[in-house]
């Protein structure tokens, strides 16, 4: 509910993602100029970027209500039905995780992104139908973390895909410094770039950051966040200089001593670590290899050299 008072309800007050940011205007003019359903879209991108935000600003620039499920909610084909017969015409359907809905639900949706028909069976046995539906036209917009588990047909359906980045350090701390004068709380500008340089290339952790790092500097300080402060904060916090929190350093550290650096597959990290394949794939390696500490290969993880020589000046410096 706090994260969500923090987020841009329209495309001039997102930062970042200017690629997106572009096109999207461009579709949502050029379909409301015709009075147009916006053809479907896909987000995909790692956790934080995002997503859900884009979505929601998508149906406010449109003009339109937005509803919303996620893949793993629908289990029968008339959750989904009973949601696509309560939209209005030109209405943003929104569906988290799409990567995790069932194959069941997914036959039901073709159609239904296709023609705004739903084709769905009633009843048993010898008395069991097939009825059709005219639904009104709408827009889906699915999220995923990993666009490559969609099945192709699926994918295929979309007619606008975008997929998010990770935000450089200047959008971050101009997002920081957003957030916090809408939570009203004093911080300058090295202040924001030290909690910007070391969220990861996340909004939502940058936005987790700042309110922990306000916490600290309430209290052992005067309130005021300096870059002194920020640091001394993120430190109590176990985020490192590069912004690495502890999950990330603890598969680092067990690619370089427990594995001599790699290759290493990905089910024995996740055994070795205590982390789902699926956290490790979707959360913590992303922003590894975006920072060229980590490699996947064809026989597995590698530790470079860069996050060799970062654990070992983490030993130095902070034990
Ligand atoms: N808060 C979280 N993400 C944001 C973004 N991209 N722009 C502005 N504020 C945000």
């Amino acid at each position: 509910a706090l994260e969500r008072a923090l987020r841009p309800k329209s495309l001039s007050d997102y930062i970042g993602q200017e690629k997106i940011k572009e096109q999207l205007g461009i579709f949502i003019q050029a379909s409301r100029n015709r009075n147009e359903t916006l053809d479907h879209v896909l987000l995909f991108g790692p956790p934080g970027l995002g997503k859900t935000t884009l979505a929601h600003i998508i149906s406010r620039e449109m003009g339109v209500n937005l509803r919303q499920t996620s893949g793993p909610v629908l289990e029968k084909p008339g959750d989904l039905a009973a949601l696509l017969t309560n939209l209005e015409a030109h209405d943003v359907l929104f569906i988290d995780e799409i990567h995790r809905m069932s194959p069941i639900i997914e036959e039901v949706l073709y159609p239904a992104l296709e023609d705004f028909q739903l084709d769905i069976m009633i009843g048993e046995g010898p008395s069991a139908r097939s009825i059709k539906i005219d639904l009104p036209p709408f827009t889906l917009i699915g999220a995923t973390t990993r666009a490559g588990m969609l099945t192709n047909p699926l994918r295929d359906r979309f007619g606008i895909i975008s997929r998010l980045e990770f935000y450089t350090n200047d959008e971050l701390a101009i997002i920081v410094k957003r957030s916090a004068q809408l939570l009203n709380m004093q911080i300058d500008s090295q202040g924001a770039f030290e909690i910007a340089s070391r969220s990861r290339g996340t909004p939502r952790i940058a936005n987790r950051l700042l309110r922990r790092v306000r916490d600290f500097a309430d209290i052992k300080s005067n309130g005021v966040v300096s870059k002194e402060v920020a640091d001394a904060a993120l430190k109590m916090l176990d985020v490192d200089n590069l912004g690495l929190d502890i999950m990330d350093r603890k598969l680092l550290d067990a690619i370089v001593n427990k594995f001599d650096g790699g290759p290493v597959g990905l089910d024995n990290l996740s055994a070795t670590i205590g982390e789902s394949t699926d956290t490790i794939e979707d959360v913590i390696e992303p922003y590894l290899m975006q920072t060229g500490l980590l490699q996947r290969t064809p026989r597995g993880r590698i530790a470079t050299k860069t996050s060799v020589e970062h654990l070992e000046l983490l030993e130095k410096v902070w034990n």
